[in-house]
């Protein structure tokens, strides 16, 4: 390995929110950022640009537009044209404006719990009537795996009397880790498409991928599914550097990108100069040989966490995810067998000193779940495991 992800980088010497939330005997593995230094180029291009010294505000960025071309051209065949690509100050606002640009007051927003918590604040933030399609939990030998429930899912379009106007969809998904096949996007879209959905979908984790298995963006599928998504990305969180807020939009149908450039409008998210410059230095292909490498040191850390859980603590049930850096762990039969009482949560943080995001958050089917982030030194992750383990009754 060139780089070094062993080291340990002491992040509560900055305003790192994983790192200051909670006392300092806790140790952190909950939100969704990497205890691992960003990728070299993006710091030196950020150091590069402050060299005039002056910080002032910046037209959207036209290379920054043929950087993301070229990228999803080079990962996925996918041809867009610059104009297609709307930055926006990360992909949380990213699909909060989305929502506003397509639903009205009341309207029908559908997801599919347990999602990544900001998912669920949509319906409050923009007035919009929640509707919940599952995700179908299975257990194939020992693996949690989450299957679409296409009937459910049907069912749940225009449910709790509100006609649904778009569907925020999560892939790869935060937290159960699944990568989804072309055969279960093609049916989600068909099913979109016939009903008059917009699918705004946010592929945040697309690059964080392990294994064979390809990421497939929504919209590459047909020419008609293009015109009715919004795809959201940003480089940040492959490439480590959530802490700028820079993500995009990337919407082919004219008449839609107009709507979502008003909502970016009225809503004011304008975007930062360094989230720009690290959005294009990431993309640039100078950081590639670290996204490798970064990539093999998460499937060794996602490998030796699946296995000491297989061994030491074998009533936890688990996802071994085939994208993302967080496992998505059921907690529900050690509560079951009287191992743990309680919030998982709560009783890992008191008793483990281990901080994990707690699974309720997640929505319907989160419920005595936690979600463990992964993107830390090893030395971390078996220290975070052993007090984890030793926390338990048994
Ligand atoms: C699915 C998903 N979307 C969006 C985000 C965050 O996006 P941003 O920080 O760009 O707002 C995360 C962060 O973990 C995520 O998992």
């Amino acid at each position: 390995m060139s780089y070094d992800f062993d080291t340990i980088v002491d992040r509560r010497l900055t305003n790192s929110i994983k790192w200051n939330r909670y006392p300092e005997e806790v140790l952190p593995l909950w939100v969704a950022d990497m205890d691992f230094v960003t990728p070299e180029p993006i710091l030196e291009a950020l150091s590069e640009n402050l060299k005039d010294g002056v910080i002032g505000y910046e037209v959207a960025s036209i290379k920054l537009q043929k950087v993301v071309c070229a990228r999803m051209d080079e990962l996925y065949g996918w041809q867009i044209a610059p104009e297609m690509v709307l930055a926006t100050p990360g992909v949380v606002s990213g699909f909060n404006a989305a929502a506003r640009a397509v639903c009205g007051a009341g309207e029908g927003l559908l997801i599919q719990p347990p999602v990544y918590f900001p998912f669920l604040a949509v319906h409050e933030n923009q007035k919009l009537t929640s509707q919940f399609a599952p995700l179908a939990k299975v257990t194939e030998k020992g693996i949690l795996r989450y299957k679409i429930d296409l009937e459910a899912f049907e069912a749940t379009i225009d449910s709790n009397d509100a006609k649904t106007r778009m569907f925020l969809f999560c892939n790869p998904h935060n937290p159960v880790g699944k990568i989804f096949t072309r055969e279960e996007l093609s049916q989600l879209a068909e099913i979109c498409l016939r009903k008059g959905v917009v699918i705004c979908s946010d592929e945040i984790h697309s690059e964080l991928i392990f294994g064979e298995r390809r990421h497939i963006p929504l919209a590459t599928l047909s020419s008609e599914i293009a015109e009715q998504t919004i795809t959201l990305i940003a480089s940040s969180k492959t490439f480590n550097t959530a802490g700028l807020f820079f993500g995009f939009a990337i919407i082919p149908n004219p008449e839609l990108r107009k709507r979502y450039q008003a909502s970016l409008k009225e809503m004011t998210l304008h975007v930062t100069s360094a989230g720009q410059i690290a959005a294009q230095a990431a993309y640039s292909g100078a950081c590639d040989d670290w996204l490798k490498e970064v990539l093999a040191y998460l499937r060794a850390n996602r490998d030796f966490l699946a296995n000491f859980v297989r061994e030491n603590i074998p009533e936890l049930e688990q996802t071994l995810p085939d994208a993302t850096y967080l496992t998505w762990l059921d907690c529900n039969p050690l509560i079951e067998s009287g191992m743990l009482t309680g919030s998982p949560h709560e009783f890992f943080l008191q008793r483990a000193k281990v901080a994990l995001s707690d699974g309720a958050t997640f929505g319907p089917g989160g419920e005595g779940f936690v979600r463990l982030n992964f993107a830390c030194p090893r030395s971390i992750l078996e220290e975070a495991l052993t007090r984890i383990k030793a926390s338990l009754a048994t």
